[in-house]
């Protein structure tokens, strides 16, 4: 038996209509789960699931805002009706705003950061919890896609720094009460990895001498998450729950 086998799983994924949600559907779908993917563009996601279905996978695509609960809750009920009980929540989506410090974010920066990456995430798994609830399927499990920014940052990551922060001990806090749901809640914490969320660094004149922090002296690829993607969201990682598995070359044991 290979215990990273996902066959006849059924997992949610937030924010799958690129960057790192957009890989990880193939992925998931390769490793033989149905994948459900929301997000706001919604012929993204539409692609992304003929993409799949060509393969021979089975997908769905699904409209999301992580920002409105009626919207997650239509998410969540959606994926229900479409593939059956919910094995997986992946919480992906999220944004940055731009290279600003503490004291040049309005209050609407702030919002729109902690809105998306932080409320997002808990009310998605608040609704995942009713759902595993409701469906007596007994157990669930919920990866949370967090950053190193949550141990490591440099300035002008505020607020997203601080609202990876939250997410990687919001991991561990929901950890600690959702056991007694059967739900195991773990987050992967990725290095730097060219997307648009990363875009304004990694593209940045400080890209190269950035890149000297980093031990293993490369920026990530998508591929460097599928082994530790595949560990979280399969039965291999059955008694790991509020673990926060970083995946970034080295990245924060570095002097730089
Ligand atoms: N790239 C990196 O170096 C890096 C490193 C560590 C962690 N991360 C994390 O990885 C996750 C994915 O980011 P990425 O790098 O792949 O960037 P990305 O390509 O910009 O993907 C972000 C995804 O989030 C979705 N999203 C944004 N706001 C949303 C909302 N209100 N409701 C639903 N979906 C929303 C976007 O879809 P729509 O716009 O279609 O809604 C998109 O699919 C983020 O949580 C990010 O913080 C990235």
């Amino acid at each position: 038996m290979n215990p990273f086998d996902l066959t006849g799983k059924h997992i949610a994924i937030t924010g799958a209509s690129s960057g790192f949600g957009y890989h990880f559907a193939g992925v998931l779908a390769g490793a033989g789960a149905t994948v459900s993917l929301g997000a706001r563009r919604i012929d993204k996601l539409e692609a992304r699931v003929a993409e799949i279905e060509s393969a021979g996978g089975k997908a769905v695509a699904l409209p999301l805002d992580v920002r409105d609960i009626s919207s997650i809750e239509g998410f969540i009920n959606g994926a229900a009706e479409a593939n059956g009980n919910i094995d997986v929540l992946i919480n992906n989506a999220g944004v940055e705003s731009g290279a600003k410090t503490y004291a040049m974010i309005d209050e609407d920066d702030w919002d729109f950061v902690m809105d998306t990456n932080l409320k997002g995430a808990w009310l998605a798994s608040k609704s995942y919890t009713e759902h595993v609830h409701a469906s007596g399927a007994g157990g669930g499990n919920i990866v949370m896609v967090s950053s190193i920014t949550d141990r490591r940052t440099i300035k002008g990551q505020f607020p997203y720094a601080v609202s990876k922060g939250a997410m990687t001990r919001m991991t561990e806090v929901m950890a600690l009460e959702a056991a007694r749901y059967g739900i195991r809640v773990n987050a992967l914490a990725p290095g730097y990895i060219l997307t648009d969320v990363s875009r304004v660094l990694l593209e940045s004149d400080m890209s190269e001498s950035f890149m000297k922090g980093i031990p293993m002296r490369r920026y990530g690829e998508f591929e460097d998450l599928d082994g530790p993607l595949l560990l979280l969201t399969s039965d291999a990682s059955r008694y790991m729950t509020g673990s926060v598995l970083t995946v970034d070359g080295g990245h924060v044991c570095g002097s730089l």
